[in-house]
């Protein structure tokens, strides 16, 4: 394996404050850095974890999803379970992570404190995301990872199925900056404008976000990768759903399509505690009954938020959203890949 895969890039004192500022959940641990060929953004520590997620054994019948964070990774999670295992949704009625996937660099992503945090906490459910091992887990493998495809096994492409979702770039960054609030990573007073700054420079966790895509772009005539769009599932959900059965080799009855179309639509979505509420379950040091008590008091955050196409409309400045169409052309120049911003 090429050493420069694991290549901890240095970061300047002027960047470490800038992040550190802007996430101040990892500052204290050493802060973050970039790693490998596209400086993929991941706490100091993550080169052990690395070295370890790339040689994870891939069999035939595994499924990966593979996407960047907030781009429609719990979704296609879900629609795939359920083709994958014939619309079981008495069997769905469970997490999606841990129960039903493994979310591979979970420990990796997190801060070093808020690992000790957990392995800590009375959570017996975070601490089995955090800390459980794939090969624990019975064949075949349902696999989330938010890794570009280089920290993937190589095998994944040859024996694996994989399918890789895409969502326009500023719709991620409007969900990421949501997100990463709810979940206490950034800094809550950071302006939006800065935040998309940070975005298009790569300085965010699990970032950059073109390096990400056109690796995985490349890959779409690839018979065992799927490249999907989010705005597709948007705009077409039904015929998203038949495309993934059809690569999954999965035929579906009309009844099946029904039900499926039915349960994958967002109200639904949002109304099924089981992925809609799992964010909080699976992660925190608290357990469930401390988490229905807060939530008693204080409705918690939805993981849910709007499924939109187009909610940057609402949210960017002019000069940002200007600014942000530059920088995608740039980065797409000779390139067909092409986005719907809605
Ligand atoms: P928003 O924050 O824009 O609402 P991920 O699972 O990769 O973290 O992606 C989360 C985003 O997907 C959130 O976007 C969430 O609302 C959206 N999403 C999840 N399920 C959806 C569905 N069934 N339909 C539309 N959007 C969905």
């Amino acid at each position: 394996m090429a050493e420069e895969l694991f290549r901890r890039w240095p970061v300047s004192e002027e960047k470490r404050r800038r992040m550190d500022a802007a996430y101040p959940v990892f500052a204290g641990d050493g802060g973050q850095a970039p790693f490998g060929p596209s400086g993929y953004m991941l706490p100091v520590d993550a080169e052990p974890f690395l070295r370890q997620y790339v040689q994870t054994p891939v069999d035939p019948g595994d499924v990966w999803i593979v996407t960047l964070p907030k781009c429609g990774t719990t979704w296609t999670q879900e629609m795939v379970w359920l083709i994958q295992n014939d619309c079981d949704y008495k069997g769905a009625q469970c997490l999606l992570c841990p129960d039903r996937y493994q979310f591979l660099e979970i420990a990796c992503i997190s801060a070093p404190h808020q690992r000790e945090e957990v392995r800590q906490g009375n959570n017996p459910i975070s601490k089995r995301n955090m800390f459980s091992r794939v090969e624990e887990r019975p064949k075949p493998w349902f696999v989330k990872t938010h890794l570009p495809l280089h920290y993937c096994p190589p095998a994944l492409l040859e024996r694996g199925k994989v399918i890789y979702v895409a969502r326009n770039p500023k719709d991620m960054c409007i969900s990421y900056f949501n997100h990463l609030k709810v979940f206490e990573e950034r800094d809550p007073d950071l302006p939006l404008d800065e935040f998309a700054d940070l975005f298009m420079a790569g300085e965010v966790n699990q970032l950059p976000y073109f390096p990400h895509v056109l690796e995985a772009w490349k890959q779409r005539h690839n018979p065992n990768l799927l490249f999907l769009f989010f705005e597709d599932m948007k705009r077409d959900l039904r015929g998203t759903i038949q495309k993934v059965a059809d690569f999954l080799g999965k035929s579906l009855t009309k009844e099946q399509l029904d039900g499926l179309e039915f349960n994958l639509h967002f109200d639904s979505m949002k109304k099924n505690p089981w992925v809609n509420k799992s964010m909080a379950y699976a992660y925190s040091p608290l357990t469930a009954e401390e988490l229905e008590a807060m939530a008693a008091k204080e409705p918690p955050p939805q993981f849910m938020r709007k499924g939109q196409t187009g909610d940057w409309r609402n949210h960017m400045s002019q000069q940002t959203s200007d600014k942000m169409d530059a920088w995608i052309q740039r980065e797409l120049a000779g390139s067909d890949l092409k986005f719907i911003t809605g």
